[in-house]
């Protein structure tokens, strides 16, 4: 295991499934906190840390909406950035794709502007200074409306140059993706691409739904898939990527154990699986991590993990020859270490 560790940890990979504001880490909160003059209602970092204990996805929500709304300027969505690029590199993810969640912001009296003029400076510096690329995913919050939804990606298309796609996240349950089939609509003949969160808390029909209504490139999580043979089939025939996310799935209990998780079964059924990290400050695991864990729990091996970092630039959103390029940094890395 110590040598599959070592290959881990130097593999070439690409993240796709990762929320910025999940990557506030208490000790930066604490500090953006103070610089803002607003209160947290926990003492210290260790007490804020330990209140991340979650029996569901609307725990977490809950917990994860209050922490963003410590995030005030431009300079404090840049540090939150710039700090999970820098930890990102150290797991040598060379490629990334970031949601993020203007609504909550807007909630907080935040405009798009500042949000995301913060986040696009920093993933300049990260490209100049760190040499990842990057792009950007829009995400709606699924528990509002779908009309907040399509006065959002209107005020989001000044910014058309620096969004890659949209996407869905937050309350799965209740809120269908059918709710939002008109904004997709809408966001595709913008130009923008689409993923959405689907099976993490619901069912196969929900990916179904989200597959055949939002027209989407990938699913996000998708755990539920392997109930339904046909759905699995449509998958792999349509060749849709699962932006899997291990820890997380533990922390929100959607699975009891690691050795639960269904990503070998979803691998050895032949489906495009990846290895994410999801909201890392929250559950305990930047990338790395994830691909540690898994392997641990479902004795991945070398040709498996290699299959799977693979897959995160086949299912990036990359242009081709960066792709390319990163796929031999890739090979390089595995015949070398295989040899
Ligand atoms: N927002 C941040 N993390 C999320 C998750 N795991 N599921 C849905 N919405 C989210
Ligand atoms: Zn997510």
């Amino acid at each position: 295991m110590e040598n599959l560790v070592k290959y881990i940890e130097r593999l070439p990979k690409a993240e796709l499934h990762l929320h910025i504001e999940g990557t506030f880490e208490p000790e930066l909160m604490f500090e953006i906190a103070a610089r803002n003059h607003i209160p947290i209602k926990y003492n210290s970092v260790e007490e804020l840390r330990s209140a991340y204990q979650f029996s569901n996805l609307q725990d977490f929500l809950d917990i994860y909406y209050a922490g963003a709304a410590v995030l005030q300027t431009e300079e404090d969505f840049y540090d939150l950035t710039w700090a999970y690029l820098e930890r990102a590199h150290k797991d040598h993810v060379l490629h990334t794709e970031i949601f993020f969640d203007p609504q909550t912001h807007s909630a907080n009296g935040v405009p798009l502007k500042i949000v995301i003029e913060g986040i696009h400076a920093a993933l300049i510096d990260g490209h100049e200074k760190l040499g990842i690329t990057s792009c950007l995913i829009m995400c709606f919050l699924r528990h509002l409306e779908e009309s907040s939804a399509l006065v959002l990606l209107e005020e989001a298309l000044p910014y058309r140059e620096w969004i890659t796609a949209v996407g869905l996240d937050s309350s799965e349950n209740g809120n269908p993706p059918e709710k939002f089939e008109r904004v997709f609509s809408q966001a595709r003949e913008y130009g923008f691409l689409t993923v959405a969160h689907a099976g993490e808390e619901g069912t196969a029909e929900n990916i179904r739904n989200t597959i055949e209504l939002l027209k989407v490139a990938r699913i996000d999580h998708g755990n539920s898939c392997l109930s339904d043979d046909a759905l699995v089939d449509l998958l792999k025939k349509r060749k849709i990527p699962l932006t899997l996310c291990p820890i997380s799935n533990l922390k929100l209990k959607i699975i009891e154990r690691l050795e639960d998780h269904p990503l070998l079964n979803m691998l050895q059924k032949g489906l495009m699986v990846t290895i994410n990290s999801d909201d890392p400050a929250y559950f305990g695991g930047y990338i790395n991590d994830n691909y540690v864990a898994v392997s641990r729990a479902l004795n991945l091996d070398k040709e498996q993990l290699y299959q799977i970092a693979r897959n995160s630039f086949l299912a990036s959103f990359l242009p081709e020859s960066t792709r390319l390029k990163y796929i031999n940094h890739l090979n390089d890395h595995h015949y070398q270490i295989c040899d």
